[in-house]
């Protein structure tokens, strides 16, 4: 999967939405990232059904959901997911993961599974055929601005190999949890998919600062190409 850029959508300050919205798309992200959080799988509720159909409207970027919520096939279908967005859920909330899979490639969007810091890489064994993707948690999920848990490093590069070795180049690794601070070190661990949240991105309501911010990791990305 190509690599991306997605900026962190719960970090951003509602009221300037639109002026962030411009920004995006002016200096080309490649995704928006969606947390959307349910009070129980995670202890914090985020952003919601209209909130999504409200930037479905308002952009033509990809929306990148992230539920983080107990039994996602029921709650993806309320969601306005177009073609072409991408989906993750965490395999910790279903006792049914293909299940909720398949709700998401019913919608068209592309598949992934999304894992805690503490969720072996076991259990995408028997997943592989199904996915396009792994979002790797790099904190606890839940809340923005915390601090990296060390050895999703090592998972990142473990997953990395195991993809190689499969000859899957088509499924991503994507990262979420203080990615700016640890851009250079995740990308070369192998990840391909980068979250942008509070950490060294939108902690800044200058919008010059976030426009140069943006060139500088896709330069990272270019570099590594
Ligand atoms: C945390 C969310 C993240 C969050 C990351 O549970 O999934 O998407 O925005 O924020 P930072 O980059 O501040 O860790
Ligand atoms: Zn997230």
């Amino acid at each position: 999967m190509k690599k991306m850029l997605m900026p962190s959508m719960m970090c951003v300050d509602i009221l300037r939405l639109r002026e962030h919205l411009d920004l995006f798309e002016k200096v080309g992200v490649d995704a928006l990232h969606i947390d959307v959080m349910d009070g129980h799988f995670v202890p914090n509720l985020q952003l919601g059904v209209d909130y999504c159909r409200y930037l479905a409207s308002a952009t033509d970027l990809p929306l990148d959901y992230h539920f983080m919520v107990e039994e996602p096939e029921k709650i993806i279908p309320w969601f306005p997911i177009r073609k072409g967005d991408l989906v993750s859920l965490h395999v910790e909330g279903t006792g049914h993961v293909c299940r909720a899979l398949d709700a998401v490639v019913k919608k068209g969007a592309v598949p992934m599974v999304a894992l805690n810091p503490g969720t072996p890489l076991s259990v995408l064994d028997e997943l592989y055929d199904m996915i396009r993707g792994v979002l790797l948690m790099t904190v606890n999920p839940g809340y923005a601005g915390q601090t990296m848990i060390e050895s999703t490093l090592g998972k990142i590069e473990r997953l990395h190999a195991i993809l190689a070795e499969k000859g899957r180049t088509d499924i991503g690794i994507e990262v979420d949890g203080q990615v700016g601070k640890n851009f250079a070190r995740m990308l070369r661990a192998g990840a391909g998919l980068f979250v942008l949240g509070s950490s060294d991105y939108l902690d800044t309501d200058d919008l010059d600062l976030l426009a140069a911010r943006t060139a500088g990791y896709r330069r990272l990305l270019e570099a590594e190409a």
